[in-house]
């Protein structure tokens, strides 16, 4: 998993302006709905994420608008069309205490080369998806996911391995 960071030293440190704030999730707004894909890769990438080569995000994915500079995305990933990549939430180390300000946190998610990410999963704040992954439609995915792996699920569990990376979903 990568780390997580408090929320608000993290912000701190960071300083970004209610208009930097506002910018982002502009750019997010727009970027979902564009047409044209290489064109939402652009976006993506003004809005901060690391986006490598050979990419494909599909249409109407949220990319987190508030952090997006924590998303990593290595070379020719696909997700497809409704993904959500979410990098910010509540620590749940001391589940006894109930959420609050200081228990928000931030982590960032990556995406390991050529893994592949099915309709509608979410992906949430601190996971890294291994190379050539796959996430099944519909998935929340909490923690990390294996290279050559398939999962599924609420939450997402192993399904199988695979052994040829060029054909991830042979066994
Ligand atoms: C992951 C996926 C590729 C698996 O397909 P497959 O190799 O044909 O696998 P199967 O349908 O044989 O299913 C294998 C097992 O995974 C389970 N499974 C399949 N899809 C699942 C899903 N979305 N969530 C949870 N479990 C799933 C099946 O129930 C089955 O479990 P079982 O062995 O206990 O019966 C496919 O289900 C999927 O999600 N594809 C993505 C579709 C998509 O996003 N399309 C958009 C186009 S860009």
């Amino acid at each position: 998993m990568n780390n997580q960071i408090i929320r608000e030293e993290y912000c701190k440190a960071r300083g970004r302006n209610i208009f930097a704030r506002f910018t982002l999730k502009v750019l997010s707004g727009i970027a979902r709905f564009t047409i044209v894909p290489r064109l939402r890769i652009m976006l993506y990438r003004l809005m901060g994420a690391k986006i490598g080569k050979d990419v494909f995000i599909g249409l109407d994915c949220i990319l987190d608008s508030s952090f997006p500079e924590l998303i990593t995305i290595e070379d020719d990933v696909v997700t497809s069309f409704r993904i959500m990549i979410i990098c910010h939430g509540i620590a749940t180390e001391s589940p006894e205490k109930s959420p609050g300000k200081n228990d928000r946190i931030v982590a960032g998610v990556t995406l390991k080369k050529g893994c592949y990410i099915g309709a509608g999963a979410i992906i949430l704040p601190g996971v890294i998806v291994g190379e050539h992954a796959v996430v099944a439609a519909g998935s929340v995915v909490p923690r990390n996911v294996e290279s050559y792996t398939l999962v599924g699920g609420v939450p997402a569990k192993k399904i199988r391995s695979y052994k040829n990376p060029s054909h991830p979903l042979s066994t």
